[in-house]
């Protein structure tokens, strides 16, 4: 945790990368039975954030809530942020399947951008946790799981650098381009899945 972040967290510092690292080995732990394929990782990379405090803030904000840490914990639901990037679609449910089947997580919502993805073209399954705060500390932490394959993590990456472009003339082709672009990739990803299935003989 960066001190800024440590700053404006204040007592609820400790607690909230207390959960952090439970999640994390938990997920580890569930990932690794994932994959019944010995020779296959379970994964292909799994990063975690704590919401930093001026994005923290500034969703508050946007809600019309206080923008303390104790309305933070109670009124936002990424204040842990976990990726993981599978290498197949069918890995994000089985891994889904086991998260739901695992019972030692509060499972709030379930958001699924694959079944129904984004206008612009985003594809991800959120889960989002509700997890309780350590050593019987009152409150709640949230938590967003965002499992996503290597191509939905590669057009959601270059998506959010391009976002930022904020003068790009043709904003309706470059929109147009880019959600031809995800459903492009969402097929190749289907295809990706129908070989591994082909050679895994089912
Ligand atoms: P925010 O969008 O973060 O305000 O929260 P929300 O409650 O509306 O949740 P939502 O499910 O829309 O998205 C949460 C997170 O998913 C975002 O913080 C991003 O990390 C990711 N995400 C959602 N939509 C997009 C998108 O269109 N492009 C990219 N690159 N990422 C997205
Ligand atoms: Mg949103």
């Amino acid at each position: 945790m960066t001190s800024e972040q440590k700053e404006y967290y204040g007592e609820y510092a400790e607690a909230i990368a207390q959960v952090r690292d439970s999640v994390m080995a938990e997920l580890e732990r569930i990932l690794e039975g994932v994959s019944r394929d010995p020779e296959q990782a379970p994964f292909e990379h799994l990063i975690s954030r704590i919401k930093g405090a001026e994005s923290a803030k500034e969703k508050l904000r946007r809600k019309g809530c206080a923008e303390d840490a104790a309305s933070a914990l109670v009124n936002l639901n990424d204040i842990i942020g976990i990726r993981v990037v599978t290498h197949f679609i069918g890995d994000i449910y089985q891994i889904l399947e086991m998260i739901s089947g695992d019972g030692l997580w509060k499972v709030e919502t379930v958001k699924d951008y694959i079944a129904s993805p984004k206008p612009n073209g985003y594809r991800s399954l959120h889960v989002i946790l509700s997890l309780p705060l350590p050593e019987g500390m009152a409150g709640r932490c949230g938590v967003e799981l965002q499992l996503r394959t290597i191509a939905m993590d590669c057009w959601a990456a270059l998506e959010h650098q391009m976002r930022y472009k904020k003068e790009v003339k043709n904003t309706a082709l470059i929109s147009a381009e880019l959600k031809r672009c995800a459903d492009e990739m969402a097929s190749a990803d289907l295809t990706m899945q129908t070989i591994r299935d082909v050679l895994k003989g089912n």
